[in-house]
């Protein structure tokens, strides 16, 4: 398994190498809610264009991890850096920080009074102070990529939840994320939509984008992860090749839970 010359990402059997520095680096993280001990000294470092699936059972702080990742929570204690840069604590500096982190979760959280164009050019204008055409005119392509330009004028609600959710996606790309954090993206929606956002989202992955995702989809680990990583009780419990992972996971942990994510 070599990395090849040209930094590209060659595939051997299940891995994909991929060149790229440290972007982002969780250290000895801690993470208490009162007396509830959420996350219990968490280390991952995720590097620039690698795809991270997180796995584990419900309660075991999957979305606690991603939301202090953009500072939606405080940690206490440890350190989180994006690009080198330790998360600020507040101002100015964090909201640079949060454009550099897209977040998509599990509910669409599109603005509803708004079309999906300003949707997606509201971030851009309001806090990248791009100018209105600019912001439309990437917008646009954006849409398109993710395959609902037509619906640029509609409201949210007059789209279906795979759509929406598509539009949340192309809204977290118009800030020109460095990392994008996906919280379970397609647990809400009904199965027919499934695909057509982990489509999108696959070919986000193939197209270099950090990405740590949260969720239980076993074919998008296997088709975009380089990494698989189980946590239970707060902690890391295993991380490994995605083949890895599901056929042969180390932990009773989660051959546990992958007995139990398989029946279902
Ligand atoms: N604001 C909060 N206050 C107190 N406890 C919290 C808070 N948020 C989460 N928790 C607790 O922290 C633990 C981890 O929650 P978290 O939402 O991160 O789990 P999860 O792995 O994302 O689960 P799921 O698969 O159900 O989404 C849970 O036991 C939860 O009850
Ligand atoms: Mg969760």
């Amino acid at each position: 398994m070599t990395p090849s010359d040209d930094g590209s990402a060659p595939k051997t059997s299940n891995i994909t190498v991929r060149r790229g520095d440290p972007l982002v680096v969780i250290s000895h993280v801690e993470k208490h809610y009162g007396d509830f001990h959420a996350l219990k000294d968490i280390d991952l470092t995720v590097n620039r264009g690698e795809v991270v699936v997180v796995i584990g059972p419900s309660g075991s702080g999957k979305s606690t991890l991603c939301r202090t990742i953009n500072r939606l929570e405080t940690i206490t204690s440890g350190s989180i850096a994006i690009d080198g840069v330790e998360i600020p604590a507040e101002g100015k500096a964090l909201a640079t920080l949060r454009a550099d982190v897209g977040m998509v979760f599990q509910a669409f959280n599109l603005f509803s009074h708004l079309t999906i164009l300003e949707n997606v050019t509201l971030g851009p204008i309001k806090v990248k102070k791009m100018k209105k055409a600019d912001a439309e005119a990437d917008a646009k392509i954006l849409l398109d990529r993710v395959g609902v330009g037509h619906q640029a004028s509609k409201l949210p609600a007059q789209l279906s939840g795979g759509q929406q959710q598509r539009v949340a996606i192309a809204r977290a790309l118009a800030m020109k994320p460095k990392v994008m954090l996906f919280d379970e993206p397609t647990s809400a929606l009904d199965p027919e939509m499934i695909n057509e956002v982990l489509d999108v989202m696959v070919n986000l992955a193939h197209e270099g984008m950090t990405m740590i995702v949260v969720t239980h989809e076993m074919g998008f680990a296997r088709k975009a992860a380089d990494r698989v990583v189980f946590m239970a009780d707060g902690q890391i419990v295993e991380e490994s090749s995605p083949e890895t992972f599901f056929t042969a996971p180390k932990s009773e942990r989660a051959k546990d839970f992958l007995s139990k994510l398989i029946t279902h």
